[in-house]
This record gives C-alpha cells, sequence and structure tokens, in this order.
C-alpha cells in the first residue's frame, strides 16, 4: 500500500504539499540557541534518516554524534575555524564507513584490499542520503543545520578526533541546533535551465550565468553582503581556480579508500 507523507494542494498552478513547501523554504542556519537538543531527538532523526536507500543494502554509513565541547573545538580549528562548529549544541560526523562490508568479505575468506573508486563513491553518497535524510528530518521537528564539509580540509586529523576505524572517512559533518536567526533565503539557479527534456540543452549552461551573477548580486547586497557584479562565477573562481584539497586522495587512501 502506497501511503502519501503530506497531503498535496495547488497554489495557483504550483502543486504543494508540506514537504515540497519546506523543501522551497529550506536554508542553511549558522546560530543557535543554548536550549538543549535531546538524546531523543537525534535518536529519532538518525534512526529515521537510517530509512534512506543504500546502495546493494550495503549501509556502508556511520554517524559520530559529538557534543564535548573539546571535541568541538577541535573540530572548529580543523574545519578552518569555523566558530559555528564550535559553537553548536551537536555536531553530527557522517561518515562513509567500509568496515561492515569489510567484516562481511572476511567471513568468507575476502579482502578489502582491492577496494576501488566505485566502493569509495557507493560508500560516499549513502552517507551524503542518509546526511540529507537526517537534516531534513531534524528541520521537521524545528530544528535547524548547516553540513560542514570543511572536515575534508584535513581528512585524516579530523578521522584522529572522532576516533574512526579504518575504512572509515568524514563525508560532511552537520551543525544542529534550534536556530538563533531567520536567514534570508539564498537564490538558486533558474529552474529552467537546470532541468533538460530528453536531451541536455547545452546552450542552457551557458544562459545561466549571467542570470545567476545578477540574482546572487542582489541578494548579497540585500542582507549587507560584500560582493561583486560577477557575484557566483567571481566566487566560484576564487574557490576553484586553484586545486583545492589536493592531499584528499592520499589521506583517503591511508585510511582505507582507494578512490584511484
Ligand atoms: C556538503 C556540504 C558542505 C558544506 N560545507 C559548509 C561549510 O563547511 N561551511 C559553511 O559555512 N557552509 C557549508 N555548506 C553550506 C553551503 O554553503 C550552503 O548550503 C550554500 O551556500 C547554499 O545556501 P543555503 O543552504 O542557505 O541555501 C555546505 C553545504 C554542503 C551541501
Amino acid at each position: 500500500m502506497s501511503v502519501s507523507i503530506d497531503t498535496a494542494s495547488s497554489v495557483g498552478d504550483t502543486l504543494i504539499s508540506e514537504t515540497i513547501n519546506h523543501l522551497h523554504n529550506r536554508v542553511s542556519v549558522r546560530k543557535y540557541s543554548d536550549k538543549l537538543v535531546s538524546s531523543e531527538i537525534i535518536d529519532a532523526v538518525l534512526s529515521a534518516s537510517f530509512r534512506a536507500p543504500t546502495s546493494s543494502n550495503i549501509q556502508a554509513y556511520s554517524v559520530v554524534i559529538v557534543r564535548e565541547q573539546e571535541t568541538k573545538n577541535k573540530l572548529s580549528v580543523l574545519t578552518g575555524n569555523q566558530k559555528h562548529v564550535a559553537n553548536t549544541p551537536v555536531f553530527l560526523a557522517f561518515c562513509a564507513d567500509l568496515t561492515g562490508m569489510e567484516g562481511a568479505l572476511k567471513r568468507h575468506g575476502h579482502d578489502m584490499e582491492d577496494n576501488n573508486l566505485e566502493i569509495g563513491l557507493v560508500s560516499t553518497i549513502d552517507a551524503s542520503l542518509v546526511g540529507m535524510s537526517a537534516y531534513l528530518a531534524a528541520e521537521s521537528l524545528g530544528l535547524h543545520g548547516l553540513m560542514i564539509g570543511g572536515v575534508r580540509n584535513d581528512t585524516k586529523a579530523v578521522a584522529e578526533v572522532l576516533g574512526l576505524p579504518r575504512r572509515a572517512y568524514c563525508v560532511f559533518g552537520m551543525c544542529l541546533g534550534w536556530p538563533a536567526e531567520t536567514p534570508e533565503l539564498k537564490p538558486r539557479m533558474a529552474y529552467e535551465n537546470m532541468v533538460h527534456h530528453e536531451k541536455y540543452d547545452v546552450a542552457k549552461s551557458e544562459a545561466q550565468l549571467d542570470a545567476y551573477d545578477k540574482a546572487l548580486a542582489e541578494h548579497y547586497r540585500s542582507i549587507g553582503k560584500n560582493t561583486t557584479d560577477a557575484s557566483w562565477t567571481d566566487d566560484i573562481d576564487n574557490k576553484f581556480s586553484i586545486p583545492r584539497r589536493t592531499n584528499l586522495r592520499s589521506a583517503l587512501k591511508d585510511l582505507g579508500f582507494n578512490f584511484t
């Protein structure tokens, strides 16, 4: 029997449901109140998120729940001195984790020494699906949060702080708490330019850049943030014209993931 999560309705031409409406209004939150985020809440959020689909039922993920201030301080430094990481009530580390898979193979006389890019991707995707599911489950209870890719600045040091075994690495973290700010929605690229029908329309990719530079510049200026007229393309160029995290592949190899 199929049961919908919530009731769908139409606003003008737009089909809407609670979940769709929620997604349209989602925004990253970086400031949290001191109010406790109980273990019951975290358990409810994570246990629901573990229903996410998982490639070949591998369930190649695990989550480390961090509440201790000293650990959050260390993670804050490692993620590039991000103060919300130190100030979050709870930090969840979403890990790709091959230990279960390795255990299964060992029982049947095999090992994981030849694991390859596919295994690395599968476990990383698994962890990401669980992370996004947890994010939405938390928001359904009124919590808000922020994903933290800065954990991959120094993947091995983060693994050490979290006590991860070989064959596990933190794909991204998540700050989670009761919101103490209500940020404006950050615009997205135009729907029409991101969606293709039957075949990819290359002309759309070029067309969207000017429009999005303008929309993002307007947004940043409206919230008092410094930017240039070429807001998005400038940001992206500044961040990615020089290769980042160049030691990531060798760090992941040392942690037991062969991404070559
Ligand atoms: C995997 C991932 C990693 C991220 N890492 C960081 C981070 O380390 N620090 C941060 O401030 N925001 C981080 N973000 C948040 C993005 O900057 C944010 O989602 C994006 O700018 C869009 O803004 P919005 O979520 O408010 O719509 C991350 C988001 C994702 C999905």
